[in-house]
């Protein structure tokens, strides 16, 4: 231009080199010491992590340019593009998700002011979107330099993943530390993936703690990937390493819909319904003829599922219970099983617990639920009573009862007692219940009903021992069986092991089109 009127002080190329510029300086790390130290301990970058998580490619990137306006302590020295957290969204077998990667090089991927906007921008975003939201976490906390904001913004984060819950999924990867407040934003996801060595949850640290009461703990015991995969039940899934982790995400959100308005992606099924195979009938000889010799529910469970594949949930936590995700004729199923290999299959506080939170999961992403019932009853225990396995324990039955999702039970052997009614009973709401020969619907087993209804007779009899297998014998033959709750239509049908998958498959496939309404309210008030 030369008249002067319309003349600027940059060309349009030098603008566009000025972009050039910026864009080189953001996808350089922004502390290459760090990135060493960060490689040193075991870890990838944030943009190593989406990288492998997503599928190759698909990344778009959200305010990559954002900057902190913090003045504290010198920071307006140092303001790196994106503030310590890269957002955006991409996708995950050709499925949309939106994530967020803290930055453990930039600040100690700390949170401030920028950095929590940005986060609550995504979540927000994957909410209009109604696609998943991954959180992969690797943050020393609140910034120190940002004070109450940063404070500030966790709350605001929390809030936003309570708003999301049983909207989209949500689902946390633990790849560093997470101490302190902090840690409750991934404890309102749905999953909680930890990967072994690398990452640490807790509120109170091992050197606070050691300083306030005294007690030596390291940090792998008190907050370490396999303390809260097997001990607290904090975390769902322990990876061997971040490659792992990725895997067990990707895997996880195939079996769940993008959001509560979607049903789960449906894939192709054998079409081999009503064959009986070889697998089938290994089924028939499971059953120890000694209903005290525990035998390995997993192989019941892999049966009825497509390919015999089930991604479990928790698998190291409450071992007497199974939980975890399959597909029936290649649609979703949430699986609930009692495991007879640990301790019985007994329902525990732990057990409970973590089978009405995958309950809740399923139902609030129109998963259908699978239970598969051998429980000899409660944990009697004077340690179990005083936790509150009332209380506790409630959360199951709830969780059942409140569900409207298509829901099939299979007892196999045992079913006495509370845990009868527990365990996806018919009068919880169950929609089709199917039994074993084999099973035993009872108020209790032989030995303690003989004990409970026969102490007197047994104190005046000849001969005590040959008297108590008398009748022992005898309430068996008349009470463990399956065939009175069969009278009664508490079980739909009696069915040989061999027949399960395709009893399953049918009934599942009879209910797909399931709808069932609740009486409008604000919310139940589940017993926490
Ligand atoms: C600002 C931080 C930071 C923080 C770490 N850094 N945490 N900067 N705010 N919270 C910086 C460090 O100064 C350092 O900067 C760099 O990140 C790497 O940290 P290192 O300590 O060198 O790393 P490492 O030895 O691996 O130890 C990691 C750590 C430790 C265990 C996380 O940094 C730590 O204890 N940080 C504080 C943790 C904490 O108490 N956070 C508050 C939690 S309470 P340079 O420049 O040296 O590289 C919370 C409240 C939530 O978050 C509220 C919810 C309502």
């Amino acid at each position: 231009m030369t008249d002067g009127l319309a003349r600027t002080d940059t060309t349009t190329k030098e603008r566009l080199a000025d972009l050039e510029r910026r864009r080189a300086e953001l996808a350089r790390p922004y502390d290459e010491k760090a990135v060493e130290r960060q490689h040193a301990k075991g870890k990838l970058t944030a943009r190593e992590r989406i990288e492998a998580l997503l599928d190759p490619g698909s990344f778009t990137e959200l305010d990559a340019l954002a900057r902190h306006r913090c003045h504290n302590f010198g920071m307006e020295q140092q303001r790196p593009y994106g503030d310590g957290v890269i957002t955006g969204h991409g996708t995950i077998d050709g499925r949309q998700v939106c994530l967020f990667a803290q930055d453990f090089t930039v600040f100690g991927g700390s949170l401030g002011e920028v950095y929590g906007e940005k986060i609550i921008k995504v979540m927000d975003f994957a909410l209009k979107a109604g696609c998943p939201v991954i959180g992969i976490n690797d943050s020393g906390g609140a910034r120190i330099q940002e004070g109450v904001v940063s404070l500030a913004y966790y709350a605001e984060l929390v809030r936003r993943h309570v708003q999301a819950s049983g909207v989209i999924p949500q689902i946390s990867l633990m790849t560093g530390p997470c101490a302190g407040g902090a840690v409750y934003a991934p404890a309102i996801t749905d999953v909680v993936v930890m990967v072994e060595g690398i990452s640490h949850m807790f509120v109170t640290g091992p050197e606070v703690l050691r300083t306030v009461t005294g007690q030596d703990v390291d940090r792998e015991a008190l907050g370490g990937a396999y303390s809260h995969n097997t001990v607290s039940g904090n975390a769902h899934y322990l990876a061997q390493d971040e490659k792992d982790a990725f895997e067990y995400v990707r895997l996880l959100l195939g079996y769940l819909p993008s959001n509560n308005m979607e049903d789960p992606p449906v894939y192709a099924g054998s079409g081999q319904r009503d064959a009986i195979t070889p697998g089938d009938r290994v089924l028939d000889t499971l059953i120890p003829d000694d209903r005290n010799q525990p035998y390995d529910m997993l192989r019941v469970v892999q049966g009825a599922l497509d390919d015999g594949e089930l991604l479990e949930v928790q698998p190291l936590y409450a071992r007497n219970l199974i939980c975890g995700f399959g597909r029936v004729e290649g649609r979703s199923v949430g699986v609930v099983a009692n495991q007879p290999m640990h301790m019985a299959g007994v329902l525990d506080i732990d057990a409970s617990e973590k089978a009405a939170r995958f309950i809740r999961m399923c139902d609030a992403f129109h998963i259908p639920l699978l239970t598969f019932v051998d429980v000899p009853g409660f944990m009697p225990s004077v340690e179990q009573e005083q936790n509150g396995i009332i209380r506790r324990g409630a959360k199951l039955i709830y969780a059942y009862a409140e569900a409207t999702v298509p829901m099939v039970t299979v007892i196999t052997r045992k079913a006495y007692g509370g845990g009868y009614g527990v365990m996806g009973s018919k009068h919880l709401g169950t929609d089709v219940t199917l039994a074993w020969p084999t099973a035993e619907i009872a108020v209790m087993g032989g030995e303690g009903a003989v004990s409970v209804l026969h102490r007197r007779t047994l104190q005046q009899a000849a001969d005590p021992a040959a008297e108590r297998e008398r009748l022992r014998e005898e309430y068996e033959r008349t009470l463990c069986n399956p065939y009175v709750a069969a009278e009664r239509g508490y079980v739909d049908a009696v069915i040989m092991p061999h027949e399960t998958r395709s009893h399953v498959a049918g009934a599942l496939w009879a209910l797909r089109d399931k709808r069932a309404t609740r009486l409008p309210r604000k919310h139940g008030n589940i017993p926490l």
